[in-house]
């Protein structure tokens, strides 16, 4: 009994030694910047420390999804918006407090992001099960691929081991989030921030193949797309007219549209089909094929044409946005409360 408890105590002090060396030196062992578990992250994190973390996320989403099935395309966004602020480190997900402004109160945050209830249900459900063990920021990216599968998206190996800030960053939040007016350069350069390049920004994109938006991010497309009060003429007749009737000139700014009209719930290819078709809801997704770079409008049209390679990119790019700046080692903590700093 003592020898397996000062075996496992070994073990995990050789895991949390080796994700600091790797933070320090994240070319070694696991992979570069832009393979699958760099930066001292790996999918085995929670081996022995909690075995059970991706079937406690897995069981609470699906719970959530039968009741209110737009909650996946919520929790994949929340990942997302985690990791493009400081990394993936669930600053997200902190409340206002003394030292804390919170980054939920950021434009393109408000009144849009949801989901931090079921957040809250995964973390109540892992600290019952393995205490203070499994961060925020790893909830995040089990819930996002949870979010994926569960939607009858592509599965991948998830590296973790990542630990949650201990800041947020407001303005963060606001200046490296891209708005849904973007054009492609401007897509281009706030992915290349991030160390990502076209590829992930095509494939990520294709993560609106469920759910919805406020008809408030894309309006200014129906009624005033280039301050000449024109719509943008790039959208398909039929799908503008609807659109018109789902948000109109003035008020109905909280009116939602899916932004794959033809399968909102199911994680699939059509969404990049719809582009080609002049249907899709965004502006920026829009522009990855109107938006003269050859690479992206290249891409788009592989996407709409094979659902394997679209699958198997977004794998990989979800594997590198969950790579960007994670705390790891002795840095930063396990919250125990997803909302507050310990
Ligand atoms: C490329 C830059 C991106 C822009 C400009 C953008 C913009 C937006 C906007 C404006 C909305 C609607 C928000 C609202 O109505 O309040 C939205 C929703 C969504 N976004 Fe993105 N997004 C981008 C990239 C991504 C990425 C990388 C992912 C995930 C891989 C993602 C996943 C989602 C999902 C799933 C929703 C629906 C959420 C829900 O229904 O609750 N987006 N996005």
């Amino acid at each position: 009994m003592a020898f397996s408890k000062v075996k496992f105590s070994f073990i995990v002090t050789i895991l949390l030694l080796s994700s600091t060396t790797l933070l320090a030196h994240p070319g070694s062992g696991w992979g570069g910047p832009s393979g699958s578990g760099s930066f001292g992250l790996f999918p085995e994190f929670y081996q022995f420390s909690c075995p059970q973390a991706n079937d406690i996320v897995m069981s609470v989403l699906r719970k959530a999804i039968a009741k209110d099935s737009r909650m996946a395309a919520s929790l994949l966004r929340l990942h997302f918006h985690d990791c493009f602020v400081q990394g993936c480190d669930a600053s997200l997900l902190l409340e206002d407090s003394a030292k804390i402004v919170s980054e939920k109160n950021s434009v393109p945050n408000k009144n849009s992001l949801r989901g931090f209830e079921m957040v809250d249900e995964m973390k109540a459900s892992l600290e019952d099960a393995c205490p203070q063990t499994v961060s925020c920021a790893d909830i995040l990216a089990l819930a996002a691929r949870a979010s994926t599968v569960l939607s009858g998206g592509p599965n991948w190996e998830l590296p973790l081991g990542r630990r949650d800030s201990k800041t947020a960053s407001l303005s963060g939040s606001n200046n490296n989030i891209p708005p849904p007016n973007s054009t492609i350069q401007n897509l281009i350069t706030f992915f290349k921030r991030q160390g990502l390049n076209e590829v992930d920004l095509v494939a990520l994109s294709g993560g609106h193949t469920i759910g919805v938006a406020r008809c408030v991010t894309f309006k200014q497309r129906l009624y005033n797309q280039n301050g000449n009060n024109q719509p943008d003429q790039t959208l398909e007749k039929n799908y503008f007219l609807d659109l018109k009737s789902a948000c109109p000139g003035s008020g109905g700014d909280n009116n939602i549209s899916p932004l794959d009209l033809a399968s909102p719930a199911k994680f699939d290819n059509y969404d990049f089909k719809l582009l080609l078709w002049r249907k899709g809801l965004l502006t920026s997704d829009e522009v990855l094929y109107t938006g003269k770079v050859g690479k992206t409008i290249h891409l788009v049209k592989r996407y709409a044409e094979d659902e394997g390679r679209f699958f198997e990119h977004f794998a990989k790019s979800m594997v590198k946005m969950g790579n960007i700046s994670p705390l790891t080692g002795f840095h930063g903590e396990v919250r125990k409360n997803c909302r507050l700093v310990n």
